[in-house]
């Protein structure tokens, strides 16, 4: 299968992603049986739009997406047809940028609702032909939009697993066991793709001398969480952790509370991530899913973001966590939309993180919780691995 993507006459401040629109095409070519066909896609401009609604279908003016079928077939003979292609999308992305306000989508969202509609029309679908059949593609076009937001076809999701609460039982007893530079070998051997600690201002579980050998042994990537005060800043600096992540902290919260108020402290964290960009740590700051907040860390100049899901997972009605995933959902579109790369966490627990593992914008998922208290029962190896099958399960297509 190929799936050609040309982006034409599209001014740059769009942003739009070809590989999140790449991975997407690819899942729905492969959620619809033909992932052996190949495709043609092209982006382009209201005014370019004009010209071929003009030329093919002697209409005036732009339209949001026009369909050329390669062969005449259908969804019932496709698998009959030699030639495996399925023909041309075009989309201007002038009108489905004004759509996308007007629906108060983003734009990958729209994009990602025209596309389908132009791949259903080159497989036979026509809601022109009878209210009967528009009625039927409304309801394939809206069953795939669903499904493809709760699924990925790229890389596996990432989980990085924060061991401060092995610190924290260590610290109950003022000993050296459990020791959570120990946890992290044990972690990283059952498949953790990194290891975060939160090194706080009153050392309430994480140590400096968990960082320092952390550093020294830590083989996949370690984060370090961190709040932006001088003693820490100072000590990430000599560490040289593969990425820091910013977040707010307050002696006597229990733990990490809420996201970072970025737009209040633009000139602070912005000078921060300065001095860590220097020294070549890239830096993620952990924010309520909120889109202020997205827009605040792309001004100064964070590499990351890090999706606070606490009230998802607190959340006690379904109706209420149905509310709170669709902000995950639409900030990490957003963040990703800006160029931003996404993690998220925060409270994820076995029953919490498919879902949110599922969304094909965000990268790496950071749990600490919610897999040491299992690992009390039935081991760190097992504990983790069971966390990772939940990720490597909601990352498949079904
Ligand atoms: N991400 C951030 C920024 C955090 O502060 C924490 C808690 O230390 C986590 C993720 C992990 O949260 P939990 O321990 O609830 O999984």
């Amino acid at each position: 299968m190929t799936v050609e993507f040309n982006i034409h006459s599209v001014p740059e401040n769009y942003h739009i992603s070809k590989r999140l629109l790449n991975r997407r095409v690819n899942w729905l070519l492969k959620k619809l049986n033909v992932s052996d066909h190949g495709l043609s896609i092209l982006l382009t401009s209201d005014e370019e739009m004009s010209w071929f609604n003009s030329h093919y279908r002697h209409k005036a003016g732009p339209t949001n997406v026009l369909s050329f079928p390669f062969s005449e077939g259908n969804e019932q003979n496709l698998s009959t047809i030699s030639l495996r292609e399925l023909g041309d999308i075009i989309i201007s992305v002038d009108t489905a940028t004004r759509e996308a306000i007007e629906y108060n989508q983003t734009i990958h969202e729209r994009l990602t609702k025209l596309i389908i509609h132009g791949l259903l029309h080159l497989l036979g679908y026509d809601h022109e032909q009878s209210p009967k059949e528009a009625k039927r593609m409304l309801k394939v076009e809206k069953k795939l939009f669903a499904c493809l937001k709760q699924n990925r076809s790229n890389s596996m999701t990432q989980l990085a697993i924060n061991v401060d609460h092995i610190a924290t039982i260590r610290q109950a007893r003022g000993i050296n066991e459990p020791d959570p530079v120990a946890g992290a070998a044990i972690c990283e051997l059952a498949g953790a793709a990194g290891i975060v600690v939160h090194l706080r201002e009153d050392r309430r579980h994480i140590q400096d001398r968990d960082v320092l050998l952390l550093r020294q042994t830590v083989k996949t990537k370690l984060n370090l969480e961190m709040g932006a005060n001088k003693d820490i800043i100072d000590i990430a600096l000599d560490l040289k952790p593969d990425m820091v992540t910013l977040v707010p902290e307050k002696r006597q919260e229990l733990t990490t509370e809420g996201g970072l108020n970025v737009s209040g402290q633009k000139k602070k964290l912005g000078k921060t991530i300065e001095r860590m960009n220097k020294a070549n740590i890239p830096v993620s700051i952990f924010i309520d899913p909120d889109k202020k907040q997205i827009k605040s860390s792309l001004e100064i100049g964070a590499t990351f973001v890090e999706i606070h899901t606490g009230r998802y997972c607190d959340a006690l009605t379904e109706k209420v966590r149905d509310k709170e995933f669709n902000h995950i959902s639409r900030a990490a579109e957003e963040a990703f939309q800006t160029g931003l790369r996404v993690n998220a966490g925060h409270g994820l627990d076995y029953s919490t993180t498919a879902r949110v593992a599922a969304l094909d914008t965000i990268e790496e998922l950071s749990i600490g919780h919610a897999i040491i208290t299992r690992a009390v029962f039935t081991g760190l190896d097992q504990a983790v691995k069971e966390m990772r099958e939940i990720i490597r399960t909601a990352n498949l297509i079904d």
